[in-house]
């Protein structure tokens, strides 16, 4: 019964694939998005709270849970977390909790998924649009649209990124997964240096009052001002961004960690994973999108607005950021900048394709591993199985408008509410002391001891706060019919899968309601 777990090869190839985990549409798109929205250097001060009281803890809870799961033979959360929470309740309540954060799980991985991809296939299609230069020349936020009301075209380019992401998941974790993740992640690192390389040298391209430097100076220069009049909602923007940029709340951490051996370091990893995607985030992510755009601000802002002042074309900036912006205001930049522009663009969207891609190919996996160790499916053909779940999942985003927003609250507040789960069943059920000794079990560092009150206390503290501004946010927002219905079935599958998969295997312990398995 026991199978040879597949295992990363290699260090180097383990550490890219975290990296390419977590580092994605959320550091190029989604931090300059937030960080314009939010007060530019206000936004920062939360960011690096958050990032040392929540982000790290969380990151190295996953990482122990993941490797905690594979020695069982598991890479979803739902058995996972039941055998956690079994070392100290009974394993009738670990039941319980193992059904929940398979389920949060699940959906999260489906829900998420489906417009995720669909973004990512948006940048597949603007790479080539930029080399071919189909959109110099016209309105940029036409073409867009167009391009979105072209479903035969956006389908084509979801399907090759879909398609590639599928061979790549079939053919495993060793030989698959690192293997892609090992190209596409160092040609992420040097596209985005070679960009900011050029960033730097750009100055003032269009005219002499608007300089990549107000953009640098916009994020860098602490806003106390705007902080305190904005506290609550800059604090909730912060935190939501340190979990979705680090990919956590979702179960697909603890999935790449659950491919390690029992004595793999887990401490130094987790931390280097976090350092490379804070380095794609803040450094890489922060020199493109707001720089590039400040530099350019006469050319995407309406003169009317211009004319007000710089406090008010930058406010605009901000208002405007978002996911579009990307695919509309900074078209407008590579056109501006000529032919380099085609080259540059291509560059940019390669980027956000590459990003995209490295971090959908975790999400797919944890839905492979769960048709295959949950439900004994054959990996390949479970690859195709995903394929067609997301294809159906994602069909709303491109027929229903404002389904995705609906969805993302959703997903928002499962994120944050599974990382919750991630201290409660990891840390506490599992015993702080069994977890402060799995952390540090073949590890290359030593996690100092005053930081285990931040782990045990001050992490979860600080997520029930962005939890119950959620809470308030979701009650006041419209729900239509389709995304309750899609996030209905996917809490209903989720949670019978998860129930289905633990009682498989350890249905004789639930019956005597006594611990019985032990590795
Ligand atoms: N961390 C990814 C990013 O920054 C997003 C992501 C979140 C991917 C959760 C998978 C799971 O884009
Ligand atoms: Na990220």
């Amino acid at each position: 019964m026991e199978q040879a777990r597949d295992q990363w090869a290699t260090k180097i190839g383990l550490i890219l694939a975290m990296a390419g985990n977590a580092v994605g549409l959320g550091n190029f798109v989604r931090f300059p998005t937030q960080v314009a929205q939010n007060g530019g250097g206000a936004f920062m001060v939360p960011y690096f709270v958050a990032l040392f009281l929540l982000g790290i803890p969380v990151m190295w809870i996953e990482w122990v849970a993941g490797r905690y799961g594979g020695k069982y033979g598991h890479g979803t959360l739902g058995p996972t977390y039941y055998l956690m929470a079994r070392e100290s309740v009974k394993p009738k309540t670990a039941f319980i909790f193992g059904i929940i954060s398979g389920m949060l799980a699940f959906s999260l991985t489906v829900l998420m998924n489906s417009y995720y991809l669909h973004i990512v296939g948006w940048s597949a299609a603007y790479s080539y649009f930029s080399v071919t230069g189909a959109y110099f020349g016209q309105n940029p936020g036409d073409f867009f649209s167009s391009y979105l009301s072209n479903y035969g075209q956006v389908m084509l380019f979801w399907g090759v990124t879909v398609v590639l992401l599928a061979i790549a998941v079939g053919q495993g974790v060793s030989k698959g997964i690192e293997r892609w993740v090992k190209v596409m992640m160092p040609l992420l690192y040097v596209f985005a240096i070679i960009m900011i390389g050029y960033v730097f040298v750009l100055g003032s391209p269009v005219d002499p009052n608007w300089s990549t430097i107000d953009g640098f100076r916009f994020i860098w220069t602490p806003n106390w001002a705007y902080l305190k009049d904005h506290f609550a909602a800059v604090m909730l923007a912060a935190t939501g961004q340190i979990f979705f940029t680090l990919s956590l709340g979702m179960g697909i951490i603890q999935n790449y960690a659950s491919y390690l051996g029992p004595d793999d370091d887990v401490a130094l990893s987790g931390l280097a994973t976090v350092s490379l995607n804070e380095f794609a985030e803040v450094v890489l992510g922060g020199s493109l999108a707001i720089p590039l755009a400040t530099a350019y601000a006469p050319k995407i802002v309406p003169p009317e607005v211009l004319q007000q002042g710089k406090t008010e074309a930058l406010s605009w900036i901000g208002e405007e950021f978002g996911l579009g912006f990307s695919y509309t205001s900074l078209p407008n930049v590579f056109v501006s900048m000529g032919d380099i522009g085609r080259i540059f663009g291509a560059m940019w969207f390669l980027l956000l394709w590459f990003a995209g891609f490295t971090s959908a190919i975790a999400m797919y996996n944890y839905l492979a591993a769960l048709l295959e160790e949950d439900l004994n499916i054959n990996r390949k053909v479970g690859t195709w199985i995903v394929f067609v779940i997301y294809l159906i999942a994602g069909l709303p985003v491109v027929f229903i408008d404002g389904y995705m927003d609906q969805v993302d609250a959703w997903v928002s507040f499962q994120l944050t509410l599974l990382a919750l789960f991630d201290v409660i069943v990891a840390v506490w059920l599992f015993k702080p002391d069994n977890f402060w000794e799995e952390l540090h079990k073949g590890a290359y560092m030593k996690v100092p001891e005053w930081y285990k009150p931040i782990i045990l206390y001050i992490a979860p503290i600080l997520l029930l706060i962005p939890l119950v501004g959620m809470v308030t946010t979701l009650v006041g927002a419209t729900l239509e019919w389709p995304a309750r219905i899609a996030i209905i079935i996917m809490w209903i599958i989720g949670a019978v899968e998860s129930y289905y998969s633990i009682k498989k295997k350890y249905g004789e312990e639930l019956e005597k309601n006594e611990v019985i398995i032990k590795v």
